[in-house]
């Protein structure tokens, strides 16, 4: 679980807040306590469940009838947010054990494990609409090593989600920022048609945790920034080329018909890829 200190610590630091640090302290503790009192008396385990609600009324990622899994799940907020706004299959993993929730399946496994995929898969009996990964590691108090192994985890929630996600499904995972936040970012983008990063109101201002909202799980066979040869087999109804790899359709700005390229690709869709040409090679 978190430990503010070290992140009032390393956020005062990186963004060199010039307020007074009495002043800010108090704050962030009012916010805290002030979404502490809301949950207590809206019925949640944790004040983090107010993190998921304010991301999906953003965001609109769980919808009525979705499936879905939480990664890091206790002691169980999000699950019970998961299934108040959603009402269908919710499975929760957790390293520790999760006091039963009505209509929520959980058991304990490590999500950098292989094994808890299968696990998941059988618990849920078909592919996940949405993935959530609030799982955070415990801190030891050196910034750079539980920046990394928070990136370790969330790369560990990316995998597994990939594995259960049905095309479009859309993922949302805590990160604790740093060096190697950006990369891990861009890992996501690859991935995903639509891809945020937010900070919900109910996270403290003085954390360093940010939540990145995925959506529209990309299982097309190129991704941006790849380079490759084509042919145009058709003009599509906008007068641009179009080639296939795989079944999917490339849409190349300015090629005619019949024509053989080296093309990259610019921007990827559930559907389809914009690219642009690099080369005529006829
Ligand atoms: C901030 S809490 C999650 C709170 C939860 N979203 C809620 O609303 O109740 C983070 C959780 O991540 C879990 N966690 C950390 N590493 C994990 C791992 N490798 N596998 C599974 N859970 C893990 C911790 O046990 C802890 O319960």
């Amino acid at each position: 679980m978190l430990h503010g200190a070290v992140y009032n610590a390393f956020a005062l630091k990186s963004k060199s807040l010039s307020i007074n640090q009495g002043f800010y302290f108090k704050m962030a503790r009012d916010q805290r306590d002030h979404y502490y009192r809301l949950a207590k008396q809206e019925g949640y385990r944790a004040r983090s469940a107010y993190k998921l609600l304010q991301i999906n009324e953003k965001f609109h990622i769980i919808k009525k009838g979705d499936s879905v899994v939480d990664l890091g799940a206790a002691p169980g907020g999000w699950l019970q947010v998961a299934a108040k706004l959603s009402g269908g299959k919710i499975v929760g993993v957790d390293l520790e054990s999760i006091a039963p929730i009505p209509g929520v399946k959980t058991f304990v496994a490590d999500i950098t494990h292989e094994s808890t995929v299968s696990l998941v898969k059988d618990a849920l009996g078909g592919e996940a609409d949405v993935v959530i990964c609030d799982a955070a590691p415990n801190l030891t108090g050196a910034w750079d090593m539980d920046h990394a192994v928070s990136v370790d985890l969330a790369r560990s929630a990316l995998k597994i989600a990939k594995k259960l996600l049905r095309p479009r499904g859309n993922f949302v995972v805590k990160v604790f920022q740093g060096d190697l936040f950006i990369d891990y970012l861009n890992e996501i983008r690859r991935e995903f048609s639509s891809v945020h990063a937010h900070s919900p109101l109910a996270s403290r201002k003085e954390s360093a945790e940010t939540y990145v909202v995925a959506k529209k799980m990309l299982t097309g066979p190129v991704r941006k920034g790849e380079m490759l040869d084509v042919q145009i087999e058709y003009l599509g109804k906008s007068g641009d080329g179009v080639a296939l790899v795989d079944g999917f359709a490339i849409i190349v700005r300015k090629a005619q018909k019949g024509e053989r390229l080296r093309v990259k690709i610019d921007a990827v869709m559930p559907n389809f890829a914009f690219a642009d040409i690099l080369e005529r090679k006829s």
